[in-house]
């Protein structure tokens, strides 16, 4: 990898241009981010080479946060200094022999890093659905949701649906919390550190890992899971990635790991408390993204002996009491993120059929003074229902 090389941003942009007098060469070229002051008309470009009746295209798909248009330009007629200039922080460039990454900072001075390496280039039109992750990058082979062929398996489809989404949210839910100085601009010489609690296979830990970097943005990835095998299963597909220096992989109980720092934290179905581990560990590590997507819950049912009146209505009956036992769950555990400072929101992160624990916890931290009629609800709520969630215990043993 070549060292950040100071330049202007013309001459920057000059540099990035300069790739296109070789539009046979673009594997793929990323535009994300959006730099201080500056309003870039969508979330993020992707652009990449088609082949459509033997003629080069670039394919130039647009994503507003909500839905992704296509459009297909020649390649003297892709308006590339207009996408440069329109207020992106992050332009990755890959093209068959080196990556170029171009990130803009808060300051608007750029900084460019150039690494060799082969990307290819896939020019068939209708390849992929928006996807975000290419079924035959090598990470999904290693990890058993792609076959060796490249091609998803069946069995794997949920998994791989599920990560696709997670990645489509916490995609732009750093770019902003980034744009907003929640979160420090990852750089080289300070990647974002991303923790995974109870990351199991790591699907979602590689993806993560595989995603941003693909996106130009320095990271250094850690899981996390009890289980040694996963640990040294994970560790060898690192290795065989050769990716080690960026992702690694830690045998550990959650409540026990001695790592103690974190950007950003994030846990997919971590069984029943283990979830509350993981929410504990990242107040503690003092990370300022949550991602928690909870999975059983045991914990609140437990509890629920005689519930308030007129409640019974609904806990007479086996599944509701269950359902409102994982609802009063989830909200004790937002309203604690609540009155620590976070911003916190509940949202669906993969439709139904793909799995019923899709509810996802999303925490950012703004430091915003907290309102005492939020202390007034939570306390209220725990006395009606005469219970002590489990994270509550751990934070206040
Ligand atoms: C249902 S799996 C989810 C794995 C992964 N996050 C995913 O979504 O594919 C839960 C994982 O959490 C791990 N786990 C459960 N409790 C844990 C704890 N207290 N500390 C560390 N890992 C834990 C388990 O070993 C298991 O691999």
């Amino acid at each position: 990898m070549s060292p950040s090389t100071r330049v202007t941003l013309e001459q920057a942009f000059a540099q990035a241009t300069e790739y296109f007098q070789s539009p046979e060469m673009i594997g793929r070229v990323v535009l994300s981010g959006r730099r201080r002051n500056m309003q870039p008309l969508t979330q993020r470009i992707d652009i990449r080479p088609v082949n459509i009746k033997d003629a080069l295209y670039f394919q130039v798909s647009t994503n507003d946060g909500k839905a992704t248009t296509t459009k297909n330009y020649l390649p003297s007629d892709l308006p590339i200094s207009d996408y440069l200039g329109s207020g992106y922080s992050n332009i990755l460039i890959e093209t068959l022999d080196e990556s170029f990454s171009l990130h803009i900072s808060r300051k608007d001075e750029p900084v460019i890093s150039v690494k060799a390496g082969k990307y290819e280039a896939d020019l068939s039109h209708d390849r992929k659905k928006n996807r975000l992750l290419d079924p035959l990058d090598p990470f999904l082979i290693e990890v058993g949701i792609s076959d060796t062929s490249g091609k998803i398996k069946a069995s794997k489809m949920d998994k791989y649906m599920q990560v696709e989404e997670f990645l489509r949210l916490l995609t732009p839910t750093l770019t902003s919390a980034i744009e907003a100085g929640h979160l420090d601009p990852p750089l080289p010489a300070k990647p974002l550190r991303i923790v995974d609690l109870g990351c199991g296979h790591a699907y979602l830990t590689f993806a993560t890992h595989q995603y941003l970097q693909s996106i130009g943005m320095s990271i250094k990835v850690i899981g996390i899971d009890v289980r040694t095998s996963s640990r040294d299963r994970n560790n060898e597909i690192a290795k065989k990635l050769g990716i080690s220096e960026t992702i690694e992989f830690l045998a550990e109980e959650i409540s026990k790991t001695p790592l103690s720092q974190a950007d950003v934290a994030i846990a997919l179905h971590a069984c029943d408390t283990a979830t509350d581990d993981a929410i504990s560990w990242a107040l503690r590590s003092e990370a300022q993204l949550l991602m928690i997507a909870p999975c059983c819950h045991h914990d609140i049912q437990s509890q629920l002996s005689d519930s308030p009146e007129p409640w019974s209505l609904i806990t007479r009956y086996g599944i509701m009491r269950e359902r409102l036992a994982d609802l009063l769950t989830d909200a004790f555990r937002m309203q604690i993120l609540k009155l620590r400072g976070f911003r916190v929101e509940a949202i669906e992160f993969v439709g139904g059929e793909h799995t019923p624990r899709n509810l996802m916890i999303r925490a950012v931290k703004t430091g915003a003074p907290v309102d005492p009629i939020e202390i007034a609800r939570y306390e209220e709520m725990l006395s009606l229902w005469k219970v002590k969630p489990a994270l509550a215990r751990l934070l206040n043993p």
